[in-house]
């Protein structure tokens, strides 16, 4: 946690000064005449009417909304005020109110699952505006939006959340919808800077390790040549147009570098942090073990078929039941398939007496207590599997005798 925070506050100087000191003087000024979410709520609500009708926008939640994304430890507002991002058909309604462009992006990065500032940047938990879209004076991470590309006179005004994009996304060599990040892995390998920079590991040693470079903070830059307005963002910038201008000394070669291929190369950079995400974050990576065709094949078998419950329970992990054509990896108690009359021998109790009453077995009766607590209904539907499992076997004994 306290790391965390710290590893944000460092992150203040990404695109500071300039930008924000101009922003938190216009702040100031406007401020009082902002409406707050509650005047943007009602306005949602009039063009709601116009565009779905009454009945329909009834259904408009209204006070403070939020996303809660606890792995991320985030929680977004945003949604207070832009309350039509999945609303489709608001396409052309003004801001705060229009549809998310390209819904689909939700299809790989579920809303309650990403928030919204993991890709936009902004301060999530503010219902003001100024505060939200994070140009307050202590908040590091300003809404890579319009105002800040216009900064760096990047036409396309959404262009900077690529830099959050590839936070995750830094290992994929090419990804649909980062034309600026693909464009600048194109050109790490085509003018060959690992000859120079270790990066993820390998590589040369005479310039810096660049692997986690986007962590690197504003101090520790060389400003003393810099001339334009001091943000690490324009740093990289004109250091990748002329590198001796900005640090007079160095061996890094100027490349000729186009100016989109400079802010590219520059994002690239920013994006190179260490965010700590939880490893389901990160493309690529799958929670599940690999299978094997033929043992997902069973493994689906399993869990459709009559023995589905003693997998979904657990039970198989110490009961064989071979009528079901399980096989318990431990077998620590006897082959279910054959409990009906089992119980009998064992604990003189029907099987019915038993399922409702293990206290006869030690282990049973702390499972069915403790580990797998099981509705009544549960219970006879148990009793009534085990008996065709019994069936089951002698139907199958009988076809071989
Ligand atoms: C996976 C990353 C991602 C997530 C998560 C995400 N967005 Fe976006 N958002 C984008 C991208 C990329 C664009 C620009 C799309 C384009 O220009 O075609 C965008 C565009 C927008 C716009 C329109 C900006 C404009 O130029 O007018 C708004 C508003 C917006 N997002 C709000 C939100 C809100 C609110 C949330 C949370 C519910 C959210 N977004 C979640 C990536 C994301
Ligand atoms: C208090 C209301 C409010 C909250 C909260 C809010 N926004 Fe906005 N947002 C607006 C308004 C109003 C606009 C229209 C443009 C403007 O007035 O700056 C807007 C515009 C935007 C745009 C388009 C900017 C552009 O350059 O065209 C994006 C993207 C966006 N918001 C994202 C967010 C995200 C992400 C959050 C949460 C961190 C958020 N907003 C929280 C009111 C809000
Ligand atoms: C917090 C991490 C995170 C962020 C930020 C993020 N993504 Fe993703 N993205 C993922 C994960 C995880 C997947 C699922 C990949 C998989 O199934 O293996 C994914 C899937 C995708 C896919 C489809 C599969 C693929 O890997 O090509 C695209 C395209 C994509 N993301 C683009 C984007 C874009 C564009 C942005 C920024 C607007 C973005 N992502 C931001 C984590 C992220
Ligand atoms: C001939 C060797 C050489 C090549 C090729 C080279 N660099 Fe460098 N680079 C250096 C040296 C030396 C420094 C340290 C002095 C300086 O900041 O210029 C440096 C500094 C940097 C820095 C600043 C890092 C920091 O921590 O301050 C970045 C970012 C960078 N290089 C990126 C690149 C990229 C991206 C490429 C390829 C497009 C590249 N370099 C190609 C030698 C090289
Ligand atoms: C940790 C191991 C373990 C798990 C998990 C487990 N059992 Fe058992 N079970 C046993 C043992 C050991 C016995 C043998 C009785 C004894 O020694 O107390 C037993 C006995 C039984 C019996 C009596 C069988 C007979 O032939 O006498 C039934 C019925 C039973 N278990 C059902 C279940 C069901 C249903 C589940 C899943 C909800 C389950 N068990 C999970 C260890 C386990």
């Amino acid at each position: 946690m306290i790391k965390n925070k710290i590893i944000k506050t460092d992150k203040l100087l990404i695109l500071v000064s300039g930008i924000l000191f101009a922003a938190i003087t216009l702040a100031t000024v406007v401020k009082d005449n902002v409406p707050n979410w509650k005047q943007y709520q009602s306005e949602f609500q009039e063009i709601a009417i116009e565009m779905v009708g009454l009945e329909k926008s009834a259904n408009i939640p209204t006070g403070i909304q939020q996303i809660w994304v606890e792995d991320l430890d985030r929680v977004d507002r945003c949604i207070t005020c832009h309350q039509g991002i999945f609303w489709s058909g608001f396409e052309s309604a003004p801001q705060p109110y229009s549809t998310h462009p390209n819904l689909e992006i939700f299809d790989n990065h579920p809303s309650g699952k990403y928030g919204c500032t993991i890709c936009h940047g902004g301060q999530g938990y503010a219902v003001d505006k100024i505060s939200a879209h994070g140009f307050t004076k202590h908040w590091e991470e300003p809404l890579l939006a319009g105002d800040v590309a216009a900064d760096y006179n990047i036409s396309e005004k959404n262009a900077l959340i690529e830099i959050n994009c590839n936070t995750c996304h830094r290992y994929e060599r090419e990804t649909k919808g980062m034309p600026f990040i693909n464009l600048a892995k194109d050109l790490i390998q085509e003018k060959a800077c690992w000859g120079c920079h270790i990066i993820n590991g390998e590589g040369g040693a005479i310039g810096p390790d660049l692997t986690d470079v986007g962590e690197k903070h504003a101090e520790g830059f060389d400003w003393s040549s810099f001339s334009s307005f001091k943000s690490v963002l324009n740093w990289h910038i004109l250091h990748f147009d002329e590198p001796q201008s900005v640090v007079p000394e160095t061996v890094m070669p100027k490349m000729g570098l186009q100016t989109r291929e400079r802010q590219a190369l520059s994002m690239l950079m920013m994006s190179w942090r260490d965010e700590n995400l939880p490893l389901k974050y990160i493309p690529g990576f799958k929670q599940e073990e690999e299978l094997r065709p033929e043992e997902f094949a069973k493994r689906e078998e399993l869990l459709s078929g009559d023995g589905a419950f003693f997998i979904k329970k657990g039970c198989f992990g110490c009961h064989s039941i071979q009528a079901f054509g399980i096989k318990s990896p431990t077998e620590k108690g006897p082959d279910l398939t054959f409990a009906i009359d089992d119980v009998r021998v064992r604990f003189n109790q029907t099987l019915q007496e038993f399922i409702f009453d293990p206290s006869q077995s030690g282990t049973m009766s702390i499972i069915f207590s403790s580990k797998v607590i099981l509705t009544d209904q549960e219970k006879l539907d148990l009793i009534d599997i085990l008996t065709k499992a019994n069936l089951e076997h002698k139907k199958n004994q009988q076809g071989t005798n």
